[in-house]
């Protein structure tokens, strides 16, 4: 598959748990607070699939290669997307950090969690957009076929770390994660 439809289609994945973190957003606004687990297992995807597998290829392999292609004419939006990265980091430690306080009914960390998961929730949509519409079709233009294959077997490498099955078994967790919404 073409490289740059491999993370397309990650960022499906990632934009249906945005949705699911929106839906419990909304649950605290109205005070139906969604268990625990929901953010925990929130938290694994994020750190498992969003930011440890997604944003690493996006960081370690495709940024590096468009950079120096481009010669420093888009370093800045590559840092821009990067320190996008980094805020949605800074979010979701904050909610790991609530959490205990959170499950004991804490008003304080519950307004913590709600108001960096509603944060991170806004940024990770108009990131992906900007990846989507922006920087992947720049980057499409940009790179030669050769170029794309080599980003392509770059990616295998990564794949090969996580394990074949890394999209599978995050799928499967944001399927858990509706699932634990619906049942209350
Ligand atoms: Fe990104
Ligand atoms: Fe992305």
């Amino acid at each position: 598959m073409d490289p740059i439809e491999i993370l397309r289609n990650e960022h499906g994945l990632i934009r249906r748990f945005v949705d699911l973190l929106s839906v419990a957003v909304t649950r605290l606004e109205v005070d139906q607070p969604p268990p625990r687990a929901f953010f925990d297992d929130g938290i694994e995807f994020v750190r498992g699939f969003s930011d440890g597998f997604h944003h690493k290829k996006e960081e370690l392999v495709m940024f590096v290669q468009l950079a120096q292609k481009k010669n420093g004419a888009i370093d800045g939006q590559i840092e821009a997307l990067k320190y996008q990265h980094d805020q949605g980091r800074g979010f979701i430690a904050a909610i790991a950090g609530a959490l205990d306080g959170y499950a004991d009914g804490d008003p304080n960390d519950t307004a913590v969690v709600r108001e960096n998961a509603a944060a991170f929730a806004s940024l990770l949509k108009h990131h992906i957009h900007t990846e989507d519409h922006i920087f992947f079709p720049m980057s499409q233009e940009a790179m030669t076929a050769d170029e794309l294959e080599g980003l392509g077997e770059k990616f295998e490498k990564v794949q090969e770390v996580h394990g074949a099955d890394t999209f599978e078994r995050f799928h499967k967790l944001v399927i858990d994660l509706d699932a634990m919404l619906a049942e209350e």
